[in-house]
């Protein structure tokens, strides 16, 4: 099993390389690769750690050597927010760094499973559909947007509000990831119920999770290691899928619903990437109306990637 992570010199990258070196089952192999020259110095020192995950890291203008071969690929290459910043600023580096490297995966790794980290997630899926589309490569099985962090974060703050372990909460979160397209379904946590303050309380701080971290680190950038804590499990559930394994679990992709043609929804994963696209399940009234209002400003989004590519 290979997994190859882009932009691996970053904040988000080398604690998601850390937390893979830690945590990849068997002899699974580790491709770092970033434009930033550092990064075969990061594969050098994680290599250090005696685990049974072989490691290699790549630097300069051409990502292949790290995508050859490549299972899984994992994208967080990009610039991250600053105060006052909304994901959607960073579009315009952010959608041409995505369109290069997914114009490589599509050469070297068409097979591979592929995950995109990199904001705005709403925008970049799409295109990197799109651009696999064109190739003739794309299988909306292997493409992914990372929306892991909403649903762990999700869990972190029900289980503080309700006293409980994280560990035993599960909170599916769909629609999107934005402050305006993320939804907890707060009616599908098992065994707890909440008031509609608890509701509105509890979806408003999911929503600006991202925005609290990138205001409490006051200029240094957006979350890096819940992300990685959140990528790495992301990624242990699509190797574990590949090895046979199923898991369910939440993600953006072009999967069914009537709300938009990408969309986070619950997924089942196993040897082909996705292999069952899942229902939501059964939604609450504020649930039904609030993803209602965001269907509008997801279907934006997307269109947003789609006309970027034409
Ligand atoms: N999906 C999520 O939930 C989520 C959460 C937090 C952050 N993010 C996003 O992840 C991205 C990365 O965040 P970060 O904090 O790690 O940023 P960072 O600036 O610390 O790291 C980004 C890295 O990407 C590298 N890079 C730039 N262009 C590249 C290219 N063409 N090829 C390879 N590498 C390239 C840079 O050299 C840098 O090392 C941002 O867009 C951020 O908004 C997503």
């Amino acid at each position: 099993m290979k997994v190859a992570v882009i932009g691996a010199a970053g904040g988000i990258g080398q604690a998601l390389a850390l937390l893979l070196k830690l945590r990849l089952p068997g002899h699974a192999e580790l491709a770092l690769y970033d434009i930033a020259p550092v990064t075969p110095g990061v594969a050098v020192d994680l290599s250090h750690i005696p685990t049974t995950v072989s490691i290699t890291g790549y630097t300069g203008d051409d990502p292949s050597p790290a995508l050859e071969g490549a299972d899984v690929v994992l994208i967080p290459a990009g610039v991250a927010r600053k105060p006052g910043m909304s994901r959607a600023d960073l579009f315009n580096v952010n959608a041409s760094i995505a369109k290069s490297v997914i114009e490589k995966v599509t050469e070297v790794c068409p097979n591979a499973l592929v995950a995109i980290i990199t904001n705005p997630v709403n925008t970049l899926v799409p295109i990197a559909a799109e651009i696999m589309k064109k190739a003739g490569v794309y299988d909306k099985r292997k493409l992914f947007g990372v929306t892991a962090l909403d649903v762990l974060r999700a869990e972190d703050f029900v289980a503080e509000l309700k006293e409980v372990d994280a560990d035993k909460v599960y909170v599916p979160v769909v629609c999107g990831h934005s402050a305006t397209t993320i939804l907890p379904l707060l009616s599908q946590v098992e065994g707890l119920s909440f008031t509609e303050e608890e509701i509105l309380s509890l979806t408003q701080r999911v929503q600006n999770a991202g925005t609290e971290v990138v205001e409490a680190k006051a200029g240094g950038g957006s979350a890096t290691l819940s992300m990685a804590e959140a990528g790495c499990e992301f990624a242990l559930s699509l190797v574990n899928g590949l090895m046979g394994k199923e898991d369910v679990l939440c993600a953006y992709v072009e999967g069914n619903t009537q709300y938009a043609r990408f969309f986070s929804q619950p997924v089942r994963l196993g040897k082909n990437g996705i292999e069952e696209f899942m229902d939501l399940g059964p939604l609450s009234d504020y649930e039904s109306a609030e993803l209602d209002k965001m269907a509008d400003i997801l279907q934006a989004d997307i269109q947003k990637g789609v006309d970027f590519i034409e």
